[in-house]
């Protein structure tokens, strides 16, 4: 291991630590989800203060790995509630009324072919601005036909995003997660370590 990659690997320790006594620590404040909204005509109301939610990871796709187009060349981090993080790590359910939250990041100053830049900790991909918001709402009366979650899209561009979104289609969503990730409640938790790690 040379010492940049060690110092990277103290860091990224540190930072895991961090967020979970954050994620611990702050309850009071993070328990007091409020829920979906939904306008008259029944849009999802665009999630306030998300990024104040408990951040659970963060995949990547890039282009450079996906034939030059994939779907999502973001990083696309992850937030949900710390209360029903919570719930979920007692049950393997998440409750009524659970939102997940998708936040696309474009790639920081692409320098390399593949997308990838050099900076203090060494050649790799760094998030750079928002792009795009990806919602799913746990709800089994709305939803029930697409395994008890509700799909939403708020735009795949630049900040800001659309204040409300209607439902996506079974085709556009629900279809690959229930294919896919039918098991663990229609949520890909096994990209996400902070929900099954046992301390
Ligand atoms: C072809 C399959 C596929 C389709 C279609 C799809 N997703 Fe996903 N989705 C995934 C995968 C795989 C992940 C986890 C890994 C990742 O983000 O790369 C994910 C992650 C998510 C997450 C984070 C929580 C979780 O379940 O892990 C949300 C929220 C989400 N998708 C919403 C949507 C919405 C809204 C749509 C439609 C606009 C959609 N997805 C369409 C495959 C899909």
């Amino acid at each position: 291991m040379t010492v940049n990659k060690g110092i990277l690997a103290i860091a990224l320790i540190a930072a895991a630590g961090a967020a979970s006594y954050w994620s611990y620590g702050s309850t009071t404040a993070q328990a007091a989800g409020t829920g979906p909204t939904y306008t008259s005509d029944g849009k999802l109301v665009l999630p306030k203060n998300y990024r104040d939610w408990t951040f659970i990871g963060a995949t990547v796709t890039p282009n450079a790995l996906n034939g030059g187009k994939a779907g999502f060349p973001e990083f696309h981090n992850v937030y949900v509630e710390a209360s029903k993080l919570a719930a979920y790590r007692k049950t393997g359910v998440f409750p009524e009324g659970t939102i997940l939250v998708k936040e696309l990041a474009l790639l920081r100053n692409p320098k390399h072919e593949d997308g990838s830049a050099d900076e203090a900790s060494g050649r790799g991909f760094f998030e750079g601005s928002f792009n795009g918001l990806d919602v799913t709402v746990k709800d089994s009366k709305r939803y029930g036909k697409t395994g008890n979650w509700g799909f939403f899209n708020f735009g795949h561009h630049a900040l800001p995003y659309e204040s409300a979104a209607k439902e996506a289609s079974k085709e556009e969503c629900a279809g690959c997660h229930m294919g896919g990730a039918g098991k663990t409640d229609l949520t890909w938790i096994q990209f996400y370590p902070i929900m099954t790690a046992k301390n």
